[in-house]
């Protein structure tokens, strides 16, 4: 079956890329790998052109999302690469008043606390972020035929940033108001999955060919809260997209691997606290999972990574798909070497006969 959206003008087709094949759970030449936060900061290259320019600001630049996006798929010959950008991109656009501080994360002026504050999250429009836009539209032309992957921040995890002001560890007051103003907090998840939905199909419109849904920090909620104050929303975003691959992760997601499985992506990223096969196992039938090397084992000798990394290979084949991936962002202190032997590593062992 051919789709005219997944031929490239260069003559390769999309579809037929390990990474987008192994998102359906079809037969591939290699497992497929790329990593979370592959372009930032482990990069000299991300560093240097990133030096005195504040982060929204290369976020809104078309010219430096498609060279920090191109670094790493230079550099590590990954199978996908990631649009540079970052979860709060879509509510700095829309007027929400907030920052992304060096070393600390996404800084928000004033918290939503209240109904009024529900007013600040209005529908997002292309016309809101052109250079999302112009920067996809550029990038699929640079990659060739390699799959470019947009991406959301999940309603939870957006409104933990908008609720706390920043960076929570427990999510009091996010909590606070999931269980004590039911209403508020549906209000909430809805304006924000009507934005998450939006801002995924500008992506996919302008040619991204698969997306991630980072809920990173829902971790933090039991699964039958989960299911009452979540599932329903991100099942609507889910349902929302275009037929292209969607992927949906999360960090400390062990007990939550289930009822992710039933939020509608097709493939479920997995942090490194859950083994592949047992993951598999959790979250079911008919999907891929993605995953799961800790970031901080590529902070040992190479000799280590390779062990761990044949591990997480191995544990994949439970699975009906694997995309090789992290557990979680490339921390920053990485060796980007450790990454590009990585890659051939994952490209070699992983190689299906
Ligand atoms: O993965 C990629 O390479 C694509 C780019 C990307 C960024 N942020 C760039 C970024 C992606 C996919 C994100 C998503 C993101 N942003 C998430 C979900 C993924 C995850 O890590 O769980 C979250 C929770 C955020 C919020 C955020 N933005 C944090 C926690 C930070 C780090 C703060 C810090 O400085 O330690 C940011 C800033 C950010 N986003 C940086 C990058 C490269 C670092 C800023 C810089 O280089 O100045």
């Amino acid at each position: 079956m051919t789709d005219a959206r997944t031929w490239h003008p260069c003559g390769v087709n999309l579809a037929d890329s390990a990474f987008l094949r192994a998102c359906r759970r079809q037969p591939v030449p290699h497992t497929p790998v790329w990593y979370m936060r592959q372009a930032g900061r482990s990069l000299p290259e991300y560093l240097r052109i990133r030096e005195g320019v504040p982060m929204l600001t290369a976020c809104s630049t078309p010219d430096m999302i498609v060279e920090i996006t191109m670094q790493p798929v230079r550099r590590y010959g990954v199978d996908a690469a990631i649009f540079f950008s970052d979860i709060v991109v879509p509510l700095k656009a829309i007027g929400v008043d907030l920052d992304i501080k060096p070393g600390v994360g996404p800084v928000v002026a004033d918290p939503i606390r209240d109904a009024r504050g529900l007013e600040a999250l209005r529908p997002i429009e292309p016309d809101d972020v052109p250079y999302v836009t112009e920067a996809i539209q550029a990038l699929t032309g640079e990659l060739g035929g390699t799959p470019l992957i947009g991406f959301a921040g999940a309603p939870f995890t957006l409104g933990s940033y908008l609720i706390e002001g920043g960076p929570s560890k427990n999510h009091d007051h996010t909590k606070a108001m999931m269980y004590g103003e039911p209403k508020l907090w549906h209000a909430l998840m809805e304006r924000l999955s009507t934005i998450v939905l939006e801002h995924l199909r500008i992506q996919i419109a302008a040619g991204a060919s698969a997306v991630q849904l980072f809920d990173s920090w829902v971790g933090a909620v039991a699964p039958a809260d989960y299911r009452e104050f979540i599932l329903p929303h991100t099942r609507r975003i889910f349902e929302g997209l275009p037929d292209v691959p969607r992927i949906h992760f999360g960090v400390g997601t062990g007990e939550l691997l289930g009822v992710l499985g039933e939020a509608g992506a097709d493939v479920v990223g997995v942090d490194w606290r859950v083994p592949l096969d047992e993951a598999a196992r959790r979250v079911g039938p008919g999907k891929a999972l993605q995953g799961n090397l800790d970031p901080a084992v590529l902070l040992a000798p190479w000799e280590v990574v390779e062990r761990k990394a044949r591990e997480v290979l191995r544990q994949g084949r439970a699975a009906e798909g694997h995309v090789f991936n992290l557990g979680h962002g490339v921390l920053p202190s990485t060796d980007p070497d450790q990454l590009r032997r990585l890659t051939d590593l994952v490209h070699e062992a992983g190689r299906q006969s």
